[in-house]
């Protein structure tokens, strides 16, 4: 082909025009670089490779991280890991040899990526997530992505048109969950409740949002030490009233609502739920009913500023879902009881079980469907909280998914930590970017 062939099948003269022009109109103090960045933009996108590769979470375990490679740049994501994993989430694949990494390696999800998913995805443009998401659940042909694995599938890094792939929504900034307390499996004291979390719905930005809750956090600190002595385990009983008094504390009273996972799943012993599962000197004798966790929480949200407690009963107890979140008494969270399964969501709706959801993304496995998923959700005007895991990396992928859905929450862990805080500080940076336009969801955190 001869240059001036080359130049006419391209275009280029033309395209060149165009970036003149536009450099011109712009007053731009640097044209070259102004031309050269027009013209790069006037390319269409398209994955060049795939890369994946074992890396490690917050835990120590194996998950999955990929370097998605187009003609213009190079994105990288990872997936985390729960403890919580159910039958109905979609499938994390590991490798199951005992010998290496206790049997958690993900060598075969990295496989995959690297021979099938890189395949059907080299060529494609990289914005068109539906597309790329459909490509990828066709290769996987099982309905909770056992073949590929679920952990393959998500980390493949897509550009974060979110909010365009929603549809009409103007982002909005999420109200924090921060976790100040941990307990049930997550840690070594006696306190049954997994997590108690402060919710600053009183700031009025982002950025606000994180010092009230980092401030709260530390004055917590000094009240647990001066409360139970330096070892801030035996919390038990007390619970939410070290968190109280820290926001008292910290002079946010009102502008700091308080938060409970109770992952009820994990102390229910048949019919009976267990507060001293962890005491090692339990007498067996403390056995609460359904009939009485729900008048303990009753008690709770009337002495303490409660406004959403997360699976409140065992994951199969929708009886009693039902009955406490027909009170009204606060946000009713399905995590463990939904697994961001969009059957179970679908019943938990139609049979008014609790009126929020808990997205936990890699329960779900695309883009997309997590997508339809949060619609699904917000039809049926519940909240959503967009979830971490407890096995962590540094994605902060969520942190763009809670802005560019608006979903009003995220529960990211507390303010500490680099793996957690990535999220909290991508929300500050996004906040940052947006500007005069960044809206804080604030008191309407139920969005
Ligand atoms: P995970 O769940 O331990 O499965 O990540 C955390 C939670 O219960 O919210
Ligand atoms: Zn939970």
């Amino acid at each position: 082909m001869s240059v001036q062939e080359y130049l006419d099948k391209h275009m280029l003269s033309r395209k060149l025009e165009d970036a003149v022009n536009a450099a011109v109109r712009a007053k731009t103090p640097d044209p070259v670089l102004f031309i050269s960045n027009h013209m790069k933009k006037s390319v269409q996108s398209v994955i060049t490779k795939v890369k994946a590769r074992q890396i490690l979470d917050s835990r120590g375990i194996p998950t999955v991280e990929v370097d998605l490679h187009t003609n213009k740049g190079v994105f990288r994501a990872s997936v985390p890991s729960g403890d919580s994993s159910g039958m109905y989430e979609a499938v994390e694949l590991r490798d199951g040899d005992k010998g290496v990494y206790l049997g958690n390696g993900v060598a075969k999800a990295v496989k995959n990526i690297n021979d099938k998913i890189s395949e059907a995805l080299v060529g494609m443009d990289p914005t068109l997530q539906s597309q790329i998401d459909q490509a990828m659940i066709d290769l996987d042909k099982t309905e909770k992505k056992g073949e590929l694995g679920a952990n393959a599938i998500l980390a493949v890094p897509l550009y974060r048109h979110i909010a365009d792939l929603y549809g009409k929504v103007s982002p909005m900034l999420p109200v924090p969950a921060f976790t100040v307390i941990s307990g049930g499996k997550h840690a070594g004291n006696n306190l049954a409740i997994q997590e108690i979390m402060i919710l600053p719905t009183g700031a009025n930005r982002f950025v606000e949002a994180l010092q009230m809750g980092t401030e709260t956090y530390h004055h917590l600190k000094a009240v647990i030490t001066e409360k139970y002595g330096t070892h801030d385990c035996n919390v038990g009983e007390s619970g939410g009233f070290a968190p109280n008094e820290a926001i008292r504390r910290a002079g946010y009273t009102d502008k700091i609502q308080i938060a409970l996972d109770v992952a009820a799943t994990n102390f229910c012993i048949g019919t009976r739920y267990d507060l001293d599962f962890k005491s090692p000197q339990k007498s067996g004798q403390n056995f609460l009913s359904a009939e009485d966790m729900v008048e303990l929480y009753r008690e709770l949200c009337n002495d303490f500023p409660i406004v959403s407690i997360e699976d409140p009963f065992d994951k199969e107890d929708w009886e009693h879902i039902k009955r406490f979140s027909s009170t009204g008494i606060c946000q009713v969270v399905g995590d463990d009881l939904l697994m961001s399964n969009v059957k179970r969501i679908e019943r938990a709706i139609l049979e008014y079980a609790c009126n929020a959801l808990l997205l936990k993304i890699n329960q779900v496995g695309t883009v997309t469907e997590v997508i339809e998923v949060v619609k699904q959700a917000k039809e049926a005007h519940w909240g959503v909280v967009t979830s971490h895991r407890c096995g962590e990396t540094i994605d902060s992928f969520i942190a763009d998914l809670s802005v560019g859905l608006s979903v009003g929450q995220i529960k990211a862990g507390a303010p500490c930590r680099g793996e957690r805080l990535e999220k909290y500080i991508q929300l500050l940076r996004i906040e940052e970017e947006l500007g005069d336009q960044a809206v804080y969801c604030g008191v309407d955190w139920k969005q």
